[in-house]
C-alpha cells in the first residue's frame, strides 16, 4: 500500500459494460473534487483474448501496491481451467466481507455476504459421471464475517442470521458462531433459512435491517435484492478485509447491452462513493449518494428503470449537481 498523500487506485474496467460504468464512476470522483492516483490494468476477458491468462502474478503485485481497486465487471472466459479474477483477488486479498447495501424510498438494508470460503472453497474435483465441491464453514470464518455485520449492525436496528442449517451441517457451524459473537456484541439479531429469506425479501422486505450469511447464499440473494429495490445497476459493494478493499457494482459485464450507451452507472457509481467512505473520505461519499438520489428523483433514469437516458446523461447529471454544489460552497 502507499503511505500517506495521494490514494492509488487500481482501476480494473473489464469487460462488457465495465469499461463504461467505470468510466462514469470516475466521471463523479473528478466532479466530486476526489483526489487520487489512478492505475489502469487490463484484466479479464480482454487481456485473457491477448495474452491466454486473464490475470498475471504482476497484476496482483501492482494491486498490492495500491490502496485500492475499483472494479467494473468481468466477463468469465470460455475456458474449463479458468480461474475466476474476482474470486483470486478476493482470496488473495483477503477480503472477506462483501458489503451489499440496498435502498429505494423505501427500503434501507445491508447484505453481508462472507466472501472467501462456503462453496466458493474453490475444493472441487471435477469428472465426467461425478463432480463435487466442497463448502467450507470455518469458526474464523464465521467470526469475523458475523463481526463485520454486527460493526454495522451496531448502529442499526438487527441483525439476521440467514442460513440452512436445517440441513447442512455445516451451518450449524455459521449459524451457532454468528449468534455467539451476536450475543457477545449486543446486538439484536434473529435468524431464518434461506430459503424463507427469499421469500420474504420479495414479500416483506422492510423486515430486514443487516443481514449475514454465507458466500453463495449471499451471492443469490444479493441479485434478488436488487430485483426487489429495482435493478441490478444501482447496487454497489464493498469487498473489505483488514487493510485492503475492492469495489465493484454487483452486476456482471452485462453482454446483452454492452457498447449500446444505456448501462445504469450508479452501481459503479455509488461503488466509489463506498471507496472514498473507506478511504475516509466521508463527506465526498456523502454528496455522491445525495447526488444519485437527487438524480433518480428527478427521473433521469436509464431504461433498466424505465427511464429513457443513456449512461451519459445519468454520469452528466451527478457530475453536474455536484460540481453545481461545488460552485455554491467556494462562493459561500
Ligand atoms: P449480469 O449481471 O451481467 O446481467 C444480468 C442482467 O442484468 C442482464 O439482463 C443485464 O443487462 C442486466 N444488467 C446488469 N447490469 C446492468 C446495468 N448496470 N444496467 C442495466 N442493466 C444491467 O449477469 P450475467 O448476464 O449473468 O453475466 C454476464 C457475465 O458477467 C458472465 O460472464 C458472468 O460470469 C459475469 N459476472 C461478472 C461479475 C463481476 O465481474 N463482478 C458479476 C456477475 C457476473
Ligand atoms: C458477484 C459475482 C461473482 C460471484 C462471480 C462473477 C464470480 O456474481 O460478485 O456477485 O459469484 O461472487
Ligand atoms: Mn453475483
Amino acid at each position: 500500500m502507499s503511505g500517506e498523500g495521494v490514494k492509488k487506485v487500481a482501476v480494473i474496467a473489464g469487460d462488457g459494460i465495465g469499461p463504461e460504468v467505470v468510466e462514469s464512476a470516475l466521471a463523479v470522483l473528478q466532479a466530486a473534487g476526489a483526489e487520487l492516483s489512478l492505475i489502469p490494468l487490463e484484466i479479464g476477458l480482454c487481456r485473457w483474448k491477448r495474452t491466454g491468462a486473464a490475470l498475471a502474478d504482476e497484476d496482483l503485485e501492482t494491486i498490492k501496491e495500491c490502496d485500492c481497486v475499483l472494479l467494473g465487471a468481468i466477463t468469465t472466459p470460455p475456458d474449463p481451467d479458468y480461474q475466476s479474477v474476482l474470486l483470486r483477488l478476493r482470496k488473495a486479498l483477503d477480503l472477506y466481507a462483501n458489503i451489499r447495501p440496498f435502498r429505494s424510498c423505501d427500503l434501507d438494508f445491508i447484505i453481508v455476504r462472507e466472501n472467501t470460503e462456503g462453496l466458493y472453497s474453490g475444493l472441487e474435483e471435477v469428472g465426467v459421471e461425478e463432480s463435487r465441491t466442497l463448502r467450507v464453514i470455518t469458526r474464523r470464518g464465521s467470526e469475523r464475517i458475523a463481526e463485520a455485520a454486527c460493526d454495522l449492525a451496531a448502529s442499526r436496528q438487527k441483525l439476521t442470521i440467514v442460513h440452512k442449517s436445517n440441513v447442512l451441517r455445516s451451518d450449524r457451524l455459521f449459524l451457532q458462531t454468528c449468534r455467539e459473537v451476536a450475543e457477545r456484541r449486543g446486538v439484536l439479531y434473529d435468524d431464518m433459512l434461506v430459503d424463507a429469506a427469499a421469500y420474504n425479501l420479495v414479500v416483506n422486505p422492510q423486515r430486514f435491517d443487516v443481514l449475514v450469511t454465507t458466500n453463495l447464499f449471499g451471492d443469490i440473494l444479493s441479485d434478488e435484492a436488487a430485483g426487489v429495490v429495482g435493478s441490478l445497476g444501482l447496487c454497489a459493494s464493498a469487498n473489505v478485509g483488514a487493510s485492503r478493499a475492492l469495489f465493484e457494482p454487483i452486476h456482471g459485464s452485462a453482454p446483452d447491452i454492452a457498447g449500446k450507451g444505456i448501462a445504469n452507472p450508479i452501481g459503479a457509481i455509488r461503488s466509489a462513493a463506498m471507496m472514498m467512505e473507506w478511504l475516509g473520505e466521508q463527506e465526498t461519499a456523502r454528496r455522491i449518494e445525495a447526488a444519485v438520489q437527487r438524480v433518480l428523483a428527478n427521473g433521469v433514469k436509464t431504461p433498466d428503470l424505465g427511464g429513457r437516458c443513456g449512461t451519459a446523461e445519468v454520469t452528466r447529471t451527478v457530475a453536474g449537481y455536484l460540481e453545481e454544489e461545488g460552485g455554491s460552497l467556494s462562493e459561500e
